[in-house]
């Protein structure tokens, strides 16, 4: 099996575990890559491609990813060390967290907050309406250790060429692409819940009218003859999403098995399904 490098930012809804099934139906060249709900780019450092495009509405992720960029490596890691040590942060010291929470929310230096995340509860990035950095202390386990800290190493040097964007979808220009282009659209979903789609967290929910207008602006990619492909959940818990159920209907779709890995899961959840999919149009 391939090697894929995973994202050290442990983002919450994270590609990482679906890679092998989702990048086997990626096209072969692609000219221009655009992932449009960038996340944690788990996908956007995996992909081959002449220029590759990342996006995410969360401006305060994509400021960490520029700011990676734009710091040698060996500065980065030591400006974490002494981040860690100056807060005397670990895996118990909640009161080091809370006090370097708070000075991030009066400084704001997106460094600060990628050291946040790495000692936050579930790695989560979440902020409350007047967008202030909130989410609570990871107790006994979340760190800056080893595994995280060789992938950021190899994510540094992966990110170097990526052009970092932080639009919300329906404004960003689709207009050049076209032929050998290939955009992946992997949205909040409407039908399962993420900490970044209940519109809660600073940053606008995802609901219907969202759903409806990206599915309006892939088939207006399609039409501009560019490829695209879209992650999405079916069903889950019972709960199905019709309008995907009929737009994917034009397209292919694959199933994509989540818990691929996982027959206790598979056996003990039977009634709980959760249908995930990816929509393609090639
Ligand atoms: C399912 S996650 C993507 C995970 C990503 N594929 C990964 O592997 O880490 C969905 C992302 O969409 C972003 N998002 C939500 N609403 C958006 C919008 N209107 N426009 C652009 N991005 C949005 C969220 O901030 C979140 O990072």
């Amino acid at each position: 099996m391939c090697e894929y490098l995973k994202s050290p930012m442990n983002y919450i809804g994270g590609k990482y575990k679906l890679l092998p099934q989702i990048l086997k139906y990626f096209p072969d060249d692609i000219n221009v890559f655009v992932d449009l709900f960038a996340g944690g780019l788990d996908v956007g450092i995996n992909i081959c491609a002449n220029n590759i495009i990342c996006n995410d509405i969360n401006s305060y992720l994509i400021d960490i990813y520029k700011t990676f960029q734009n710091t040698e490596i060996d500065t980065l890691l030591k400006y974490i060390e002494s981040k860690i040590l100056q807060y005397d942060l670990s895996k118990t010291n909640a009161e080091g967290y809370l006090n370097l929470r708070k000075d991030y929310n009066l400084t704001r230096n997106p460094l600060d907050l990628y050291v946040l995340i790495c000692f936050s509860f579930n790695h989560q990035l979440r902020f409350n309406s007047k967008h202030e950095f909130n989410t609570p202390f990871g107790k006994n386990r979340s760190s800056f250790n080893k595994k995280i800290r060789e992938n950021l190493i190899k994510f540094h040097s992966k990110i170097q060429n990526i052009i970092f964007t932080s639009q919300n979808f329906k404004i960003f220009d689709y207009s050049k692409l076209k032929e050998g282009d290939f955009i992946y659209a992997d949205p909040p979903y409407l039908i399962t819940c993420g900490s970044y789609n209940d519109g809660k967290r600073g940053f606008e929910g995802w609901g219907v009218n969202d759903d409806i207008s990206l599915f309006e602006i892939l088939d207006k990619i399609d039409s501009q003859g560019a490829k695209f492909a879209l992650s999405n959940v079916i069903e889950h818990k019972g709960k199905i999403n019709s309008n995907l159920l009929m737009w994917a209907n034009k397209y292919k779709v694959h199933k994509i098995d989540y818990n691929y890995n996982n027959s206790n899961y598979q056996a003990k959840n039977k009634i709980y399904q959760t249908e995930e999919i990816l929509v393609v149009n090639y």
